[in-house]
Order: C-alpha cells, then sequence, then structure tokens
C-alpha cells in the first residue's frame, strides 16, 4: 500500500532535499510556508488533519538563532507548539511525525559527545524552543523520531558554507569562530538517512506502532571549528574550481588567502552557542544501521556537485 507523506518547509536546505529522496517511498506532499503556516498552530494542525498523511515530517522551524533573541514568541510558536499540535493530530490517526531537532538543546560543557540521554540545558531562545518541540512531540503520544543534527550546509540555502564563499571573495581574511567544535553536516545526507528511516519505519508498522521512536542524533562524523570548516571550503574549493567561463556563485575565483581564528566572545553574536556541538551517533547506527561520513567526505561531494 502507497504511503502518503507530507513534508513542512519544503523551501528549506534539509526540506529541499527531502522532496528527492523521500520519493521513492510513497505520494509525496511537500508544504512551503505558504501552505502550512507554523506561526498558526491551528491552521497547521487543520491541514494536516485534511492531508491525513501516515507520515509527516517536519522540516519547517525558526531557524534564525540571534533574532530568535528578539522573537522568543514567535520562534516558540513555530518550533514547540505547531510541532505539538500537529503530533496530536498524528496521534489520532495513528501516523509518524519525523522531526529535526538540534544540538542547541545542549550547554555544549560536555568535554566529549552527547549521547541523547544526556541532560539538556540550552544556551539560548532558539535551544529552549527547540528543546520545547521535543517534549511537546513527546507529550503527545504519537510515534515519533526527533532526529537531532548540528551546524547543517548545503550548496543553496542559507548556511555557514555559502556565506563563507561570498566573504572570501571579498576580502583576503576570514575572522571565524575557533573555539566551537562541532561536525558540520550536509543536509543532503540528513535528508538520504531520514529517507532509511521512513523505510525501515513503514517496513515495521503493525498495530502496535511503527517500531524504534525517541530521539536520535544524527550528525557527519569527525569534528571541526568554525574556522577549521572555513579553511577546509576554501582549500576543496580551490582544488575542485575550473575556469575562467563561469562566474557564478561556485564558478569564479576567490580572494581569501587565510582563515584567522578568533574567540566565540570576539565574534559577539546576541546568543551564545555551545563549545561542544558534537552529537554522538552510536544510537543511530545501533537501531538504523546507519554509519556516517565524515564531514569532509560530505562537504567535498557537495562541492563537486557545485563547482563545474
Ligand atoms: N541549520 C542548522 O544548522 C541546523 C542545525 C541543527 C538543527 N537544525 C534543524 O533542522 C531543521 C531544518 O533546518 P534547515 O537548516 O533545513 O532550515 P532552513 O534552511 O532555515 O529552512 C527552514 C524552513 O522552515 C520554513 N519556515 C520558517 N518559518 C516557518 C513557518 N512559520 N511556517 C512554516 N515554515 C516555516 C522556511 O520557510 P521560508 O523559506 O518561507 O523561510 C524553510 O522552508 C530545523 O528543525 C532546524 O531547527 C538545523
Amino acid at each position: 500500500m502507497s504511503l502518503r507523506l507530507l513534508i513542512t518547509g519544503a523551501t528549506g536546505q534539509i526540506g529541499w532535499q527531502l522532496q528527492r529522496t523521500l520519493a521513492p517511498l510513497g505520494e509525496v506532499i511537500a508544504s512551503t510556508r505558504a501552505q502550512l503556516d507554523l506561526a498558526d498552530p491551528e491552521a497547521a494542525a487543520k491541514t494536516v488533519r485534511e492531508l491525513a498523511p501516515a507520515i509527516v515530517v517536519n522540516a519547517a522551524a525558526y531557524t534564525a538563532v540571534d533574532k530568535a533573541e528578539s522573537e522568543p514568541e514567535l520562534a516558540h510558536t513555530v518550533n514547540a507548539v505547531a510541532p505539538g499540535r500537529i503530533a496530536q493530530e498524528l496521534s489520532r490517526t495513528g501516523g509518524l511525525l519525523i522531526h529535526y531537532s538540534s544540538d542547541y538543546v545542549f550547554d555544549g560543557a560536555k568535554p566529549c559527545p552527547y549521547e541523547e540521554t544526556d541532560p539538556t540545558a540550552p544556551l539560548n531562545v532558539y535551544g529552549r524552543t527547540k528543546l520545547g518541540g521535543e517534549q511537546s512531540i513527546a507529550a503527545s503520544g504519537c510515534a515519533h523520531i526527533i532526529l537531532r543534527t548540528t551546524w547543517v550546509y548545503d550548496i543553496r540555502g542559507k548556511n555557514f558554507l555559502r556565506t563563507v564563499l561570498r566573504l572570501a571573495r571579498e576580502r583576503e581574511e576570514l575572522r571565524m569562530v575557533g573555539d566551537q567544535i562541532g561536525a558540520p553536516t550536509w543536509a543532503r545526507t540528513i535528508a538520504e538517512s531520514t529517507a532509511q528511516i521512513a523505510a525501515r519505519s513503514a517496513q515495521q508498522r503493525n498495530s502496535h506502532g511503527w517500531g524504534y521512536d525517541g530521539v536520535f542524533h544524527l550528525t557527519a562524523a569527525g569534528q571541526t571549528t568554525w574556522a577549521g570548516f572555513a579553511e577546509q571550503i576554501l582549500e576543496d574549493y580551490d582544488s575542485l574550481a575550473s575556469w575562467p567561463a563561469d562566474t557564478g556563485e561556485f564558478g569564479s575565483p576567490l580572494m581569501a588567502k587565510r582563515v584567522v581564528p578568533i574567540t566565540s566572545e570576539q565574534y559577539k553574536a546576541p546568543a551564545r552557542r555551545p563549545h561542544n556541538s558534537l552529537l554522538s551517533n552510536a544510537r543511530l547506527q545501533s537501531i538504523f544501521g546507519l554509519r556516517m561520513p565524515d564531514w569532509r567526505v560530505q562537504l567535498r561531494l557537495a562541492l563537486q556537485d557545485a563547482v563545474r
């Protein structure tokens, strides 16, 4: 029997990639903010009720981490209240909610990668609202898989990779934070893993539910800092690019020669960030058999896709 899957946030980094990776699983409805606005939780829940999907993959979120400090109510509605309302709808129909959360639910003080069972202690408004989303989904009683990921990038959308390439065309020196560690994770890899998780859940579905549920960490393997990530972007880009014909975003030479690490304090972002964003993927591997590739391998593949 064919599945109906609903993607929210189809214009986002992960949402865009999901449209391709979920396609083999059944009928995919990809909704944008105009079609399903999480700022109006009742309307979002009504849309879910009318569409009656078996699986909702919620890739929509309020993701502007610094802006959330001055818009806490909107961020809370979008990231915590609306996912809870969608989960309540799915709990009535026995549907599955796959939802994304963040390493920002932790304070980053742990000296090694976080496990799913570690205590949460968000440092900023965005992190608190993402934790609120996890809690409202769990409280709904609906079958759910919450995938916490980190440092997401793609060759489209708003992200660090594209910011670095833009700045690298304007300046010789890039100053990037060097005291936060994490694992940059390609949106495509997240979407591919999500499709495998959804397929496995659909296979296991029976009158008792969808098999495993709960929180899973899903990030690239390995670790770096923002400064290290920027250095690798410049190095890979230079070694892959070939000129001179194309002058587009991924087809012109860079001016930047070096990356200078700075501290989080020097960067002065409005929202505090955890110093350690590393998440352990052990549970994902043991339950779903998914082994996440190293961030450097992913970055090179992403750039190979973009650079002509
Ligand atoms: N980006 C990261 O580094 C990161 C790290 C950890 C976890 N995550 C989580 O991963 C998930 C996907 O993130 P992403 O990086 O793919 O996000 P993204 O590229 O910023 O895209 C966010 C998506 O949500 C939509 N959206 C925003 N407000 C909305 C609203 N009120 N109603 C409906 N849709 C709305 C956006 O629509 P518009 O195009 O109309 O704005 C866009 O489609 C989120 O849950 C995020 O919290 C992200």
